[in-house]
């Protein structure tokens, strides 16, 4: 029988990542993407077939998930993201899915944890409920957010702004991600009932992280440790819910205290080779900033 994959979320960071390093295996894969013209630069790729698929409508989910055995549940951060995923889940079982992959966060087994986290162990509890075989990625803090959420600040005015003190995280690149979700994607027994926390190999601080940028940019790039109550009414300003600011500004509070520095192994024991570093991130990644 044909071994089918579907990447969910493919457009979107780590789907996208994922896709890639599926085509790079010279494996064949079915990327769940909204809009086929957003998916079209996925489309390019060696082994790669689109599929249509929209969360809220089922009729799309039973075509996405027809015939396929492993697939790769991302879903975005919206404020239903547990009923969505629940509702991929429902779709992966009905179709005879043998195996789900779910993108979740690192923090999701801690209890009680913070809401963020809770979100995700909500929709893991659900996934090991169906029966199906699967495995959960518990990624930390991407290095990308910094080219998708402060790469404007950086590049107009050489700062970043984050209420997280001198708190260390261990950022990872989502290119570990990806490599790591299709290893297990095109071996998944081996992978069976396995929960990973994927992390850089070292933990930053804010300072820390900005040195690396000045370094490799070669121009002074400054951290700003925003109060609270700042980033509060910066994120309001944007029009950001309160549901997310209130469980971003609980993120950045654990970071504060430390809580977001652990690094592990898993990166390197599943592929075998060391996580990007951040300056390697920054140098990839430079034209963003
Ligand atoms: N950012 C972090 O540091 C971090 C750390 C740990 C865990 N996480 C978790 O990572 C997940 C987000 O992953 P990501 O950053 O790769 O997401 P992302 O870049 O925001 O992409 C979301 C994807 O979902 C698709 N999508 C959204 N709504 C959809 C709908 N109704 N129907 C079909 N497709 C839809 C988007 O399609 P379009 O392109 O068409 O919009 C996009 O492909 C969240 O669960 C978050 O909690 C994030």
């Amino acid at each position: 029988m044909a071994h089918i994959i579907l990447v969910t979320g493919a457009t979107g960071t780590v789907g996208s990542a994922t896709v890639k390093a599926l085509s790079a295996a010279g494996a064949d894969v079915r990327a769940g993407v909204r809009s086929l013209i957003k998916g079209d630069s996925l489309k390019r790729l060696p082994g790669v077939d689109l599929v249509e698929i929209n969360f809220d409508r089922p009729e799309s989910l039973a075509v996405a998930f027809t015939g396929v055995t492993t697939a790769f549940l991302v879903t975005p951060f919206v404020q239903n993201q547990v009923e969505l995923a629940q509702k991929l889940m429902d779709a992966a079982q009905a179709a005879g899915v043998k195996h789900v992959i779910r993108l979740s966060a690192s923090g999701a087994e801690a209890e009680p944890g913070i809401q963020l986290a809770r979100w995700h162990r909500q929709a893991e509890d659900y996934l090991k409920g169906t029966g199906m075989n699967y495995t959960l990625l518990r990624p930390g803090s991407f290095m990308q957010n910094f080219a998708n959420m402060y790469a404007h600040t950086i590049k107009e005015s050489n700062t970043f702004y984050q209420p997280a003190g001198e708190g260390r995280v261990s950022h990872v690149d989502v290119r570990d991600i990806g490599d790591v979700a299709a290893e297990i994607l095109l071996n998944p027994d081996e992978h069976n009932g396995k929960a990973y926390t994927l992390t850089g190999p070292q933990a930053l601080s804010g300072n820390e992280v900005a040195e690396i940028f000045s370094r490799v940019l070669g121009r002074t790039i400054q951290y700003v440790d925003l109060p609270e109550d700042a980033a509060r009414a910066a994120m309001q300003q944007q029009g950001m819910p309160d549901w997310m600011t209130e469980s971003l500004l609980e993120l950045n509070a654990i970071t504060r205290a430390g809580f977001a520095s652990g690094v592990t192994s898993d990166v390197q024991e599943i592929l075998g080779r060391q996580p990007y570093t951040f300056e390697e991130f920054v140098q990839v990644y430079r034209d963003c900033f």
